[in-house]
């Protein structure tokens, strides 16, 4: 089958607190966005990016994307993370008679590297559900209580945290993201939704997602070594 990659670009960043949504921030003189495309659009198995902007955005168009021939723009971001990715999916879908793989990638991530988006593709291209790239949980982790006490310690040792690309068929993928979508943040948990179980390809820490305004200078750093 064949693999395309969907990139849900229609957040506005609020935990950022810019003047644009974070994937337009500059990291090494380019928009953030454009470094999570180039990654995806270097894999020779990706036959296109399909990016869903939200509708009228007014900065994507203020730069140069021109060395990324194999990008599809639409303008049908939703609400919520996982209504942009379904109606990217029901657009893919209309499209093609076929089954592709998707990778949905996050377009605050362009700190992935070609070697993890390789190594997914290897491990999960026979797979009969997919999977997605995942990294174990570093820190102790505490379940709190509402005044911000501790009221546990979880044991982290199945604790993994979840990334991008996450790879799954089209068809699936769509009818997983059928129906209320409230508590979706992630493909995986529209599948686990579905009674599938993902597989967990570890990844590395430095796909990490920029979220909050410190993670900026943290990709700027981590950026030339995912581009070897
Ligand atoms: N995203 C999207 N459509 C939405 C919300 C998010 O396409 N309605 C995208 C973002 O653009 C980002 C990815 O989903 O590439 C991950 O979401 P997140 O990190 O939460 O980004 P934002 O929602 O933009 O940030 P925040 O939650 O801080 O507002
Ligand atoms: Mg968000």
């Amino acid at each position: 089958p064949r693999f395309v990659a969907l990139v849900p670009a229609a957040g506005s960043g609020s935990r950022m607190r810019a003047d644009c949504p974070k994937q337009y921030l500059l990291l090494h003189g380019k928009p953030v966005l454009w470094h999570s495309l180039k990654v995806l659009h270097t894999e020779p198995r990706i036959s296109h990016i399909v990016l869903v902007l939200t509708e009228g955005d007014p900065w994507f168009a203020r730069f140069d994307w021109s060395d990324l021939p194999r990008l599809q723009v639409l303008y049908c971001g939703g609400a919520s993370r996982a209504e942009t990715v379904r109606n990217g999916l029901a657009n893919i879908a209309s499209n093609t008679p076929d089954d592709p793989w998707i990778l949905v990638h996050d377009a605050a991530r362009p700190c992935l590297s070609r070697s993890d988006l390789t190594h997914l593709i290897d491990q999960l291209h026979a797979d009969a559900v997919g999977g997605l790239l995942a990294v174990p949980v570093p820190e102790t982790v505490k379940r709190a209580t509402l005044d911000g006490h501790v009221a546990q310690t979880v044991p982290r040792q199945d604790l993994w945290l979840a990334q991008t690309p996450q790879m799954f068929r089209l068809r699936p993928l769509l009818a997983a993201h059928q129906g209320v979508l409230d508590t979706i943040t992630d493909e995986a948990s529209a599948m686990e939704r579905q009674g599938d179980s993902p597989r967990l390809i570890t990844g590395s820490r430095n796909n990490l997602k920029i979220t909050y305004p410190e993670d900026l200078a943290l990709a700027a750093l981590l950026l030339p070594a995912a581009d070897p």
